[in-house]
C-alpha cells in the first residue's frame, strides 16, 4: 500500500506533520515525506488531512458527513439482539446481498493489510467443506476417545471432556454445519506477518454485523476453520495458499429468535 501526498491539493497546512512530527512523517519545503520504513499504512495521516490531500494507492479518501454517525442506540440493538444462527431456510442469499457483507471488511482494523477474504458460495463446495469437517470431528473423536488412557489423561486438562464428547457425537457425525449454509466466508492472511493473524477476528466480527443488520443468520465456525487449518488437501482443492485465521458461516434464519437472553454479565472490573 502506497501512502503518498497530493501536492497539487496540499495546502501545506502542517496538521499531518505535527500530529507525525519525529516518526513516520517528515516535512520538506512545508510538504510531508513519509518514511516508507516506519509507515505501517494506518491511514492516520489520511484521516486527519484537511484537504483530503493525502492518497493510498493513488486514491483519494471520502469525506466523513452526516451520514456516516450511526445512531448509538440502534447499534447497541443490533448488538443485543445478535444471536449465532446454525439452522438456516434453503433460500440462496443474493450475491448483491453478500458482496455487500464482505466490503466492510476494508474498515476493520487491520494492522499491515495483509488480509483477504475468501468467499464461497457453491453448494457443492460447502458440502465437500462440510465432508471434510465431519472426517474431522470424527479423527479427533478417535483420537481423544479412541483409547481409554488418552481420554483420562485429557480429563486432567480439560474437565468438560464428557460434554465435548456427546458434543461431537450428537450431530457432527452427520452435518457440522447447517445442510442449507449458502456462504462460507473465509478470512485469510500471512501468519508469519505479526499482528495479522489477530487482526482477523476483528474482520470477522465487522462483517458478522454487517450480515446482522441486513436480516443475515449468521455463525463463527471453529469446526470448518480448524478442519482448513489441518487438512491441506482441501486447502490445496479449494486453492488456498494463505493460512485460514476464521471461518463465518451465512444464511437466512430459520430460527425464530424472540428474546434477549439475560443472567450472563461480563465480568467487567475497572482498575482503581
Ligand atoms: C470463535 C468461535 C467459534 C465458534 N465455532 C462454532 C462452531 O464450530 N460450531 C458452532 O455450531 N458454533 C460455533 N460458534 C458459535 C457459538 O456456539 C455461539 O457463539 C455461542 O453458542 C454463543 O451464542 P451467541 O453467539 O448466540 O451468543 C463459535 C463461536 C465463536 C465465538
Ligand atoms: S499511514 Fe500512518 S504510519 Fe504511514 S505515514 Fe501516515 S500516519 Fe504515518
Ligand atoms: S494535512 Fe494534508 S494539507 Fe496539511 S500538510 Fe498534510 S497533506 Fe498537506
Amino acid at each position: 500500500m502506497m501512502i503518498a501526498v497530493d501536492k497539487d491539493t496540499c495546502t501545506k497546512c502542517g496538521v499531518c506533520i505535527q500530529m507525525m512530527k519525529g516518526y513516520c512523517i517528515a516535512e520538506q519545503d512545508g510538504f510531508p515525506v513519509f518514511d516508507a520504513t516506519l509507515c505501517n499504512t494506518c491511514q492516520k495521516c489520511v484521516s486527519i488531512c484537511p484537504s483530503q490531500a493525502i492518497t493510498v494507492n493513488g486514491i483519494h479518501s471520502d469525506r466523513i458527513s452526516e451520514m456516516h454517525q450511526a445512531d448509538p442506540e440502534q447499534i447497541y440493538s443490533l448488538f443485543e439482539k445478535r444471536r449465532s444462527i446454525k439452522h438456516y431456510k434453503k433460500q440462496p442469499i443474493p450475491r448483491e446481498v453478500v458482496t455487500k457483507i464482505v466490503s466492510v471488511a476494508k474498515y476493520a482494523p487491520n494492522q499491515n493489510k495483509n488480509l483477504s477474504v475468501l468467499v464461497i458460495d457453491d453448494m457443492q463446495r460447502i458440502a465437500e467443506i462440510d465432508k471434510a469437517a465431519i472426517a474431522f470431528v470424527k479423527t479427533m473423536h478417535r483420537v481423544l476417545f479412541g483409547f481409554k488412557p488418552v481420554e483420562l489423561l485429557c480429563r486432567l486438562f480439560y474437565k468438560d471432556i464428557g460434554a465435548l464428547k456427546k458434543k461431537m457425537e450428537h450431530n457432527s457425525f452427520q452435518r457440522v454445519i447447517n445442510e442449507n449454509t449458502q456462504v462460507i466466508i473465509m478470512v485469510t492472511g500471512n501468519k508469519k506477518v505479526p499482528v495479522t493473524e489477530r487482526s482477523a477476528p476483528y474482520m470477522l466480527a465487522t462483517m458478522m454485523c454487517m450480515a446482522e443488520s441486513l436480516g443475515i443468520g449468521n455463525c463463527l465456525m471453529d469446526s470448518i476453520y480448524l478442519t482448513l487449518r489441518t487438512n491441506r488437501k482441501l486447502r490445496k482443492k479449494l486453492k488456498i495458499q494463505e493460512d485460514v485465521f476464521g471461518v463465518l458461516v451465512l444464511g437466512y434464519s430459520n430460527e425464530n429468535v424472540k428474546n434477549i437472553p439475560r443472567g450472563y454479565e461480563v465480568n467487567v472490573r475497572w482498575n482503581v
